[in-house]
């Protein structure tokens, strides 16, 4: 049987996302504002998790309907099948947000939509307490211009969390992030790659995962492999055909900052994801990164300058990178920035621009293609 997946991700990169699902072989892919639906039986379940590198979670969409009072809210919720998902031991948590709707109560609506399942799973099962000491069926809704989503997340933590990452620096981006700038810069391990702001390391760790075809779920637990409700069978039949899509070749990957500490970080951290034979890091001023193979691709994440009394400062580090690459030969650039005067200090327009969100901060991916 299929089911209607929808995947939420960072804005700015639903086109990514999709492209990545009909890569997966999904059916009926279609974006829009911040997520991602498509439609897949269990086995697509167990692919989208282990293998999406930029969607933030898997949820399967139980139900779609307009709702602006409590009872309508109650009343379509009560109506849907909740039995077919939620065993009578499982627990089953309520969370979610609103936007922009009449019910913007999200604590009201929580409860509401808890009462409903419950209601419902009590004529179901004739029961009139439920002990929710099993696995965990997180329900999420989410109510936006008073249109409601009813889903049940497979994932459990984040996808961004891939789990080579307990170590990070002070301004780490996000796993998710960081694979769509590799993906964007379109860099498939054929030339060299290199970050010169890696910090801990998430950019070359992403690069190393991307040349490798290694799916970035490959390694952790999902919610959905405790439920009875889906074929188990399918976690182990996707993880071996995962893993039989891998290459094994050699790349040529560099990661560098100036802060020792970042580094050592960034090590571990790479030896965690499994692919710290294929990145060389070293502690260097990223104002005299030079290179002597004729091509490659750069993809960073340096500082932005946010806090006062820095933004001096990091005008200063774009002006003497932009020099250290304009003496590199044919060295593609894809550098992400909040700074609204990037250009002007790196001493050069980019070809193109790409409005990307780091967390809640509104940033440009500039792209020279030299
Ligand atoms: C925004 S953080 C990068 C975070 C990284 N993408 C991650 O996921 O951890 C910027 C990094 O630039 C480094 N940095 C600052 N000045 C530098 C310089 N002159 N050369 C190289 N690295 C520098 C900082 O130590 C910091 O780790």
């Amino acid at each position: 049987m299929d089911h209607r997946f929808c995947v939420p991700c960072l804005f700015g990169l639903e086109g990514l996302a999709a492209d990545e699902l009909r890569r997966l072989n999904m059916k009926n892919v279609s974006a829009e504002n911040g997520r991602v639906y498509f439609e897949g039986d269990d086995a697509a379940a167990a692919r989208a998790n282990l293998c999406l590198r930029t969607g933030e979670r898997v949820l399967i969409e139980l139900g779609r309907f307009e709702a602006a009072s409590f009872d309508a809210l109650f009343e379509q919720t009560k109506a849907l099948p909740w039995e077919q998902w939620i065993p009578q031991d499982a627990a089953f948590p309520v969370m979610g947000h609103s936007l922009n709707s009449k019910l913007f109560s999200v604590s009201d609506c929580q409860k509401i939509i808890k009462k409903a399942v419950v209601e419902r799973l009590k004529s179901r099962y004739h029961l009139s307490w439920f002990q929710e000491s099993a696995e965990t069926v997180q329900i999420r809704f989410s109510i936006m211009k008073d249109q409601v989503s009813l889903c049940l997340d497979t994932s459990g933590e984040g996808l961004h969390k891939r789990g080579y990452r307990p170590a990070h620096n002070a301004a780490p981006l996000r796993e998710t992030l960081a694979a769509a700038m590799v993906i964007l810069s379109r860099y498939r391990g054929r030339d060299d790659f290199a970050d010169p702001f890696c910090g801990s390391g998430t950019i070359p760790i992403e690069a190393a995962l991307i040349a490798r075809n290694i799916a970035p779920g490959r390694a952790r637990h999902f919610a959905a492999m405790d439920w009875h409700t889906l074929n188990q069978h399918i976690w182990l039949e996707e993880r071996e055909a995962a893993a039989a899509r891998e290459y094994h070749g050699d790349y040529r990957i560099f990661g560098s900052d100036l802060d020792p500490k970042a580094i050592a970080m960034a090590k571990a951290n790479a030896e965690r994801a499994g692919v710290a034979d294929l990145i060389r890091f070293e502690t260097a001023d990223a104002a005299s990164f030079s290179r002597k193979t004729e091509r490659g691709v750069i993809v960073t994440n340096p500082p932005y300058g946010e806090r006062i009394g820095e933004k001096q400062e990091a005008e200063e580090l774009y002006r003497r990178f932009g020099e250290a690459w304009r003496g590199l030969f044919n060295w593609q650039l894809y550098l992400l920035s909040s700074h609204t005067e990037f250009e002007r200090c790196f001493g050069r327009e980019a070809d193109k621009k790409r409005k990307l969100y780091n967390g809640m901060i509104k940033c440009d991916l500039f792209m020279y293609y030299k």
